[in-house]
């Protein structure tokens, strides 16, 4: 078993230092945050990912997982070293570097003799043997271990992965790194390390891409008649195009795509190569937003002045109580810019999420209201008192973003429902 140490403890450096710590491996997890080393220590993750904190409180009671404050324990006892520091989008739209350089650097004079350094962060084609020279250490290897983790999801597809990729131009030091996810039976691709990087942003910008193309799709089902449920079931059965990603939505967020997707395509602008497709992908999905408000401001009659509606769901997805980039509150800041007025809620949320008041339940919401609004699949959403809500609001549309409502039900409560892609 091996000993790895892991720098930041954010969902992916979490996820990772808990699953090595699953795996049989001692690990030590860094961060720089006082609080939040003093809370992992008690098993107390302060974010919602299925599994994860039972995950922590095992590794803390068998002593295979540690936390500390600041990176030079997890740096200075470790063999494997897993860089796991945020990568966001600089002021080019790039990726922004600055966490990796800095622990390399405190890396170079920290490590033992044959280490391997792990870039898990995700970063641009090319970084990973660029940055080995910031090491400059002959006997100290730097490789690349992309994630592929969804949140809402990341214990299990860390455990059970449908591959793991190590990149580097070191084969043996990437071989070494392989062996470290035998427990998870995954198969392994070893690539050199400019490879595996852009298997990540790849195969991100890919979903986004599926996703903006599924969106544009269900615009086209709504002037033609189509149904956007039937078209993708009748693509799904099609293995080539596969069955995933095709539910049309609000728009994609997190923070991974619109970090991913930018950062793409300034390496292709970079590296001189016109993407067109990557650009279109990202314009699609800045026009979702307007879309929706638009579906919204029609289905209240012309107007959202003064409109008051209810949006259930404030996450960029369901599953999470992740709000960066929350297609949700694009939605919402624009609804609120035309004089909606706007309370939310989400089983996830407690805060007010600037415009929107956030309140305790869907039925909360929907008293006295004119409108309701779906921009995050929650299933509990499927399940509501349609009659019920419907008694309490004042007006009865609904605009479900997500396609998730019962049709039949929410339309015998007396609703006005308008979905994406379908005829109304
Ligand atoms: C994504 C990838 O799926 C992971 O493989 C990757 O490791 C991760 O980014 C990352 O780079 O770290 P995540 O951001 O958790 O994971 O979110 P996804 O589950 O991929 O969903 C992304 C967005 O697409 C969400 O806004 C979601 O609502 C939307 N979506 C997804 C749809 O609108 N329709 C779908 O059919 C599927």
């Amino acid at each position: 078993m091996a000993r790895i140490g892991v720098v930041g403890a954010g969902y992916v450096g979490l996820t990772t230092a808990a699953c090595f710590a699953r795996l049989g491996h001692s690990v030590v997890c860094a961060d720089v945050d006082e609080a939040k080393v003093a809370a992992l220590g008690r098993a107390e993750i302060g974010a919602h990912e299925p599994g994860l904190a039972d995950l922590v409180a095992e590794g803390l009671r068998a002593r295979r997982l540690r936390f500390v404050l600041g990176n030079a324990e997890a740096l200075s006892e470790a063999d494997f070293v897993f860089l796991c520091v945020p990568t966001p989008t600089g002021a080019d739209g790039a990726a922004d570097l600055t966490a990796v350089h800095a622990v390399l650097r405190e890396a170079r004079d920290a490590v033992r003799p044959g280490c391997v350094l792990v870039i898990k962060s995700t970063v641009p084609a090319g970084t990973t043997e660029r940055v080995a020279e910031l090491v400059d250490r002959p006997d100290v290897q730097v490789v690349s271990n992309p994630e592929f983790l969804r949140e809402g999801h990341a214990v299990d597809d860390f455990l059970r992965p449908q591959r793991v990729v190590v990149g580097s131009e070191a084969e043996e030091a990437a071989r070494r790194v392989v062996a470290l996810y035998a427990g998870t039976g995954a198969p392994a691709l070893v690539t050199g390390s400019a490879s595996a990087e852009l298997v990540k942003y790849a195969s991100n910008c890919f979903l986004a891409m599926k996703l903006s193309y599924v969106n544009s799709l269900a615009e086209l089902c709504e002037r033609v008649g189509a149904d956007i449920g039937d078209v993708t079931e009748g693509m799904r059965l099609d293995d080539r195009i596969g069955a995933a990603f095709l539910e049309p939505g609000p728009g994609w967020g997190g923070s991974c795509f619109p970090k991913d997707t930018r950062a793409l395509l300034s390496t292709a602008e970079d590296a001189r190569v016109d993407f067109p497709l990557l650009r279109a992908t990202i314009g699609t999905n800045g026009h979702q937003a307007h879309r929706v408000v638009g579906m919204v401001r029609e289905a209240v009659g012309g107007s959202l002045a003064g409109v008051r509606l209810g949006l259930l769901g404030l996450t960029f997805k369901a599953g999470t109580d992740d709000l960066r980039d929350s297609p949700a509150l694009a939605v919402a800041a624009l609804l609120a810019a035309e004089g909606a007025w706007l309370t939310g809620y989400d089983p996830c949320v407690t805060a007010d999420c600037g415009p929107v008041r956030v309140l305790g339940s869907a039925e909360a919401v929907a008293e006295g209201a004119d409108g309701l609004v779906v921009l995050t699949e929650w299933p509990e959403f499927a399940e509501l008192d349609w009659p019920n809500l419907a008694s309490t609001m004042t007006d009865r549309v609904i605009v479900d973003t997500r396609n998730l409502l019962p049709v039949e039900k929410v339309t015998e409560a007396g609703f006005h429902l308008v979905s994406l892609g379908r005829p109304t």
